[in-house]
């Protein structure tokens, strides 16, 4: 069942977070509607028919084949999701070097749309505030993107 949310009232959030929850932390600080990609196989699939901006952690530790996590890759390559996409946000950890949130370029590049914005770990105080703020001011010229929209 197609999640059920009326994006022309303001942003969607898609995000996955695994056990370690930093990401969903971070999620529910910025405070805006998102829904979370299934962790486990088995769970049913998401459906998004609405313009999102997702959210992930970088996984792989540098190897390049993992650095998506496999069900954020699941979710977006299910056409009918991938062409809602809008922007992508992406978290890592400065420790891992030239890797830091190494997904969010992979991403933006196969989904062309832009890597918005990048955080660490939970995000600080700042980090939440920019992105709820950003996305609230930029929501609409997002949905309105290179693309148009698809009509549901
Ligand atoms: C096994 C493992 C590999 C990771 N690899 C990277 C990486 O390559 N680049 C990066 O920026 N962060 C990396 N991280 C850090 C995670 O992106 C970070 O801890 C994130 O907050 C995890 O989000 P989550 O708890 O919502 O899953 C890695 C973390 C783990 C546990």
């Amino acid at each position: 069942m197609p999640l059920n949310f009326d994006s022309r009232r303001g942003p969607l959030l898609v995000y996955f977070s695994s056990v370690s929850e930093n990401t969903r932390r971070f999620i529910s600080k910025v405070g805006l509607p998102s829904v979370r990609i299934p962790l486990r196989r088995g769970e049913p699939p998401l459906a998004v028919r609405q313009p999102f901006v997702l959210v992930t952690p970088t996984y792989g530790g540098g190897a390049a084949e993992r650095t998506v996590p496999r069900q954020v890759i699941h979710f977006l390559n299910d056409p009918a999701n991938r062409q809602w996409i809008r922007g992508v946000i992406t978290a890592g950890n400065t420790n891992f070097g030239a890797a830091y949130c190494a997904a969010g370029p992979i991403i933006a590049r196969k989904c062309e749309v832009p890597e918005l914005y990048r955080f660490e770990l939970l995000g600080t105080r700042r980090d939440v505030d920019t992105v709820r703020d950003g996305l609230l001011r930029q929501w609409d010229r997002l949905c309105a993107g290179p693309r148009p929209l698809p009509q549901p």
